[in-house]
């Protein structure tokens, strides 16, 4: 399967959709209701354009960093995408290994269509793996699953909230009654009244709320960060709640159609809960009194007065990122890292383990060129400074 021809995410798509059945390529493409929300999640990094620095020294760059405190050779972890093998024999195997081999996270959906064990047992060694947890109504079942993750030395869990039931995904739903798999330990089947991603929703459940994240925590001290986050007040009721961070999300535009893009979330944090931002973050987008002040400083001088919050609090963001220039954007604005979801799943189901390897690859590169072309040499001299946000 020709890698060849593959310079950029969005050829995976393409060299993708040929090799899919019509069922797994519904599912993987599709969105809610009129799609909108899934494509103004790409368009709206149009909207962050660059102010790059010149004459700064970029013989090298270096595009690693840690999310969450683990190691990661890129910014980019795999979001956790359900099915993996809808598009590839192998699955989501694929994704532990080319992860592996490239020094970055994937996070396991709880809907993998291979067994923990599986993926667990292609783990290298210290290679570090977060957990996308959909709470059972049965909490037995979920209490045996979070202590599964404890055992197994899970390093994050992705507690998914923008999901208590599924969205309306029509593509989907179109192709009812024409596929059964399995997905999360349990055989899933689309029958006559349901598609494929509604019957993945069967044992979710919908009144998860805030005092069962006390719950969860209360049997595990693996961090926890709250995937979904559509509003700054919810990102402030994360921290409050304890949460080890928020990953911005509209599940890809799979959940509520026209909610806003992914990006205009963390500008609507930056402007009204600078705190919850590392200090050097809550600087505003363009030129400043400071670097006016200082041209020759790429970095603006540490102000001593700006607290850093009391523990740590990490922001990450997903949805219709293509490009490295996309994943620099969101650094810049304050982002400690992005989550890709199709990408990866096109990429393993176009090549599988060597398809992962190829699409980390594009984007360091792409990463790396976009830093020295900024200016900058590394993912910590990124800064607000570096962009200017277009009013929509
Ligand atoms: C998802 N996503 C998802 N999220 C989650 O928390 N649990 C899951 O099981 C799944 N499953 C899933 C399947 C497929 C086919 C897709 C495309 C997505 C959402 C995913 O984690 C992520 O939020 C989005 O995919 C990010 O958007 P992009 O990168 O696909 O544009």
């Amino acid at each position: 399967r020709g890698l060849g021809s593959v310079i950029n995410m969005r050829d995976f798509e393409r060299v993708a959709e040929p090799l899919l059945s019509t069922v797994a390529w519904a599912y993987y493409a599709s969105a809610g209701d009129d799609e909108i929300t899934k494509n103004t999640n790409a368009s709206a990094y149009q909207r962050v354009e660059f102010r790059p620095r010149v004459l700064r020294r970029v013989g090298a760059a270096d595009a690693s960093t840690t999310l969450l405190g683990c190691p990661s050779s890129i910014p980019v972890f795999i979001a956790p995408a359900a099915m993996a093998k809808l598009g590839h024999p192998l699955g989501e195997v694929n994704l532990t290994r080319g992860a592996g081999a490239t020094g970055i996270i994937q996070a396991i959906s709880s809907n993998a269509s291979c067994g923990i064990d599986e993926m667990v047992a292609e783990r290298l060694d210290g290679q570090p793996l977060f957990y996308q947890l959909y709470v059972n109504r049965d909490r037995k079942k979920a209490e045996e699953l979070i202590r599964r993750l404890d055992a197994n030395k899970f390093d994050a869990i992705m507690l998914t909230a923008d999901a208590p039931v599924g969205g309306k995904r029509e593509r989907d739903l179109r192709l009812k009654g024409e596929f059964e798999g399995p997905a999360g330990g349990v055989s899933v089947k689309s029958d006559d009244t349901q598609g494929v991603s509604q019957a993945m929703f069967a044992g979710v459940d919908p009144d998860l709320n805030w005092d069962d994240l006390k719950w969860i925590r209360s049997i595990t001290s693996i961090p926890i960060m709250i995937k979904g986050v559509q509003t700054v007040e919810d990102a402030l009721q994360a921290y409050n709640a304890g949460a080890d961070g928020i990953l911005i999300s509209n599940h890809g535009g799979r959940q509520l159609d026209t909610t806003r893009p992914s990006l205009d979330v963390l500008l609507e944090i930056r402007k009204h809960a600078p705190q919850l931002l590392r200090p050097e973050f809550r600087a505003p987008t363009g030129p400043t009194a400071e670097s006016l002040a200082h041209p020759e400083r790429l970095t603006p001088a540490d102000d001593a007065s700006a607290k850093p919050l009391p523990r740590r609090f990490e922001i990450f963001i997903d949805g219709g990122i293509h490009r490295g220039t996309d994943v620099v954007k969101a650094l810049c604005l304050g982002a400690n890292g992005v989550g890709v979801g199709r990408g990866f799943l096109f990429a393993q189901s176009v090549a599988g383990e060597e398809g992962v390897e190829h699409a980390v690859n594009i984007f360091k590169q792409e990463i790396e060129l976009a830093l020295r072309l900024l200016g900058a040499n590394k993912i910590s001299d990124l800064r607000p400074s570096f962009v200017e946000v277009k009013d929509k």
